[in-house]
């Protein structure tokens, strides 16, 4: 198939590279010209794991362009434009415009929505553009999406007419998994219900863990294992952290609440999950205040373990928040080689060993791997991800109590 992606970020250039991978032809269009640059050449201006060689593998059947002129003669084109959420709503310019640029060069492909939007959107653009439209939901993780995108746990498609539902089967047909075809509706629901869940869930553990602090004995971390094993419940989603960042979860709870609210339908235990996400940052600054050290040494600054987003990282917030009550902050990352503009200069070590070199406290504060089988200094460590074996001397693990 000749196949369209709009949008050449975590998601549509991570769907461009699996759809070539699948023998298709495929198109990617994005503004950002450096972006456009860099993958022409095969090479990934994002980190994503797989990525890079799954571009180069396959580069005789992609081409990026800034024109949206090259979609011209596809059967499908995916949307993978943002959807950011400005003033708690939902800010759907990005996907109308798009839209309609697409509209512009050809009236003869599906377009695909990836991007999350509210319920309402693919029958507003099917409208808005008169092309034929399909809901088709994106459900990978950042880090492992890839393999996300190869084994997905279910497709959702939503769709009105045939030839819709038709063309996303023969996209799809090299996935081994259960296929939702429904209205577009149900199918845009189904990801933001999704996603709520998710974040209620882990608002829900840092909750429990929150108890275990209290309790003698008590360790969250055994406590989710063994709800985890119970199939109803499940394991995934269900530990225990600084809380839940990265450019989904806040913002998809956000835009599901503000519409939800616009319907009459208050979500309650979906905005308490979101305030237990709030203060998962004031409770490990607590912890810090209480051990009286001024000088501390953050691991991990991306959302979570194997990327580089930074986007509602709660690491980032963290360290922001410790700047402001005057702490002296050094900060490490495996993926991240330059600041954000947010951090003041020199606060970004080049090395683990810089970073720690001259503080007093450690804060694991993003789940990467090597950060378990860090060879720590004889220095007090908060976990805030728990990823070390916390019954060592100098370990304060979140979530377990401590005498
Ligand atoms: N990141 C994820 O893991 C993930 C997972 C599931 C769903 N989603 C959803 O997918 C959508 C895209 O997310 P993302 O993380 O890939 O975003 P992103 O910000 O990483 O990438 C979006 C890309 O779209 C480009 N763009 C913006 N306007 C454009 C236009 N008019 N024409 C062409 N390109 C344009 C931007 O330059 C950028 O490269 C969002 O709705 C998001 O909620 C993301």
């Amino acid at each position: 198939m000749k196949i369209g992606v709009v949008g050449l970020g975590y998601v549509g250039s991570v769907l461009a590279a699996v759809l070539a991978s699948q023998g298709h032809e495929v198109f990617g269009v994005d503004v950002d010209k450096s972006k456009v640059h860099a993958f022409s050449q095969g090479r990934s201006p994002l980190f994503e794991p797989g990525l890079d060689e799954l571009l180069s593998e396959n580069l005789s059947r992609l081409s990026f362009s800034t024109s949206y002129d090259v979609l011209r003669g596809c059967e499908v084109v995916f949307l993978a434009v943002p959807t950011p959420t400005v003033n708690s709503e939902i800010n759907l310019n990005y996907v109308f415009d798009a839209a309609q640029s697409v509209a512009k060069v050809t009236r003869e492909c599906v377009l695909a929505i990836k991007s999350t939007v509210i319920p309402g959107t693919a029958r507003r653009l099917k409208k808005l553009t008169g092309l034929k439209v399909a809901s088709n939901p994106e459900f990978t993780r950042e880090g492992s999406a890839v393999k996300d995108t190869l084994f997905p746990d279910r497709v959702v498609i939503g769709y009105e007419e045939k030839a819709e539902l038709d063309l996303l089967h023969k996209v799809w047909s090299f996935v081994r998994a259960p296929i939702i075809q429904t209205t577009y509706e149900n199918a845009e629901l189904i990801k933001y219900a999704s996603n709520a869940f998710l974040a209620v869930k882990l608002s829900f553990i840092n909750e429990i863990a929150n108890l275990c602090e209290k309790i003698p004995t008590a360790d969250v971390d055994v406590v989710a294992r063994g709800m985890g094993l119970d199939k109803r419940i499940g394991s995934e989603y269900l530990k225990a952290g600084l809380g839940w960042g990265g450019s989904c979860l806040p913002k998809d709870t956000s835009a599901l609440l503000s519409f939800a609210s616009s319907l009459g339908v208050e979500l309650k235990v979906l905005r308490a999950a979101v305030e237990t996400n709030r203060e998962r940052i004031e409770h490990v600054l607590c912890l810090l205040k209480k051990l009286q050290k001024k000088s501390v040494c953050v691991l991990g600054l991306a959302f979570k373990q194997n990327t580089d987003d930074l986007r509602e990282s709660q690491s980032l917030k963290l360290v922001a928040r410790l700047i402001e009550e005057d702490f002296k902050v050094r900060v490490y990352d495996p993926a991240i080689k330059s600041a954000p503009s947010v951090l003041p200069a020199g606060v970004l070590c080049a090395s683990i060993k810089d970073c720690v070199e001259e503080c007093e406290v450690i804060v694991i504060a993003t789940e990467w791997e090597e950060f378990s089988k860090l060879e720590l200094p004889e220095k007090l460590v908060i976990d805030a991800r728990r990823v070390i074996e916390p019954t060592r001397h100098n370990v304060r693990a979140i979530g377990r109590w401590q005498e």
